[in-house]
């Protein structure tokens, strides 16, 4: 009960946080607002975010490699819309769409034969979009060693049957950085959309 109460006071302050920058996103704030004034975060209208995390696991196989015996970057990319879309659709339960996938860096290269594990998680839901946070670990089988080897951010959008954006369940947030991470995702957003107006 008392993390619906911080979920709830949470978004309040993500909202005031608007009027402190200054920053006009009318449609999302209303959109917002009537979110919680129609739909108070509960767990019956809202889903925590472990209750979408999802993992993948995948083996280097030779058809994946380049001439240098690495893992293909747009191999990576079609694991990590994978991994991300399967939180989504966990999230949401409804049909899903990519909708963007933000920077992506790869700071070491995966072998052929390694183990390549997939974590992905919501970092931020608006009203029928979902932002998943997705990130990449290379194993190699023989040593054991562990490499962070990507991440990204994907958003995905809810669809309905007519195919048109449709409302998402709420993010009931209950740690410290479930809750930083959410904030972080508003800044991007409000920057997407500044980016969109110019
Ligand atoms: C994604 C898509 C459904 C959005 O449709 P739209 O008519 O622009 O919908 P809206 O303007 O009502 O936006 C719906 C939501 O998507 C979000 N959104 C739209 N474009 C976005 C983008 N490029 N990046 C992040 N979020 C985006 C909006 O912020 C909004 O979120 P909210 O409801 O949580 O506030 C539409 O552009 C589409 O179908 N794109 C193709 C998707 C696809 O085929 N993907 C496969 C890979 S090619």
């Amino acid at each position: 009960m008392a993390y619906q109460a911080t979920a709830y006071f949470n978004f309040n302050g993500i909202l005031n946080q608007y009027d402190k920058i200054g920053v006009v996103l009318k449609s999302n704030r209303t959109n917002n607002r009537k979110n919680i004034e129609e739909k108070p975060m509960t767990e019956e209208n809202g889903k925590y975010v472990s209750d979408s995390a999802s993992q993948m696991q995948q083996i280097v196989l030779p058809n994946d490699t380049n001439i240098l015996g690495n893992l293909l970057g747009g191999k990576v990319m079609e694991w990590i819309d994978m991994v991300g879309a399967m939180v989504a659709y966990r999230h949401s339960r409804r049909p899903i769409v990519t909708a963007s996938m933000e920077r992506l860096d790869f700071h070491h290269p995966i072998k052929l034969g390694n183990i390549v594990i997939l974590k992905a998680e919501l970092t931020y839901v608006g009203r029928t979009s979902m932002e998943v946070s997705v990130s990449v670990f290379s194993e190699n089988p023989r040593t054991g060693e562990n490499l962070r080897t990507s991440s990204a951010t994907l958003t995905f959008v809810a669809l309905d049957d007519q195919g048109k954006p449709t409302s998402v369940p709420a993010l009931l947030l209950k740690t410290e950085e479930e809750k930083r991470r959410f904030e972080e995702a508003e800044q991007r957003r409000i920057q997407r959309a500044a980016h969109k107006r110019n």
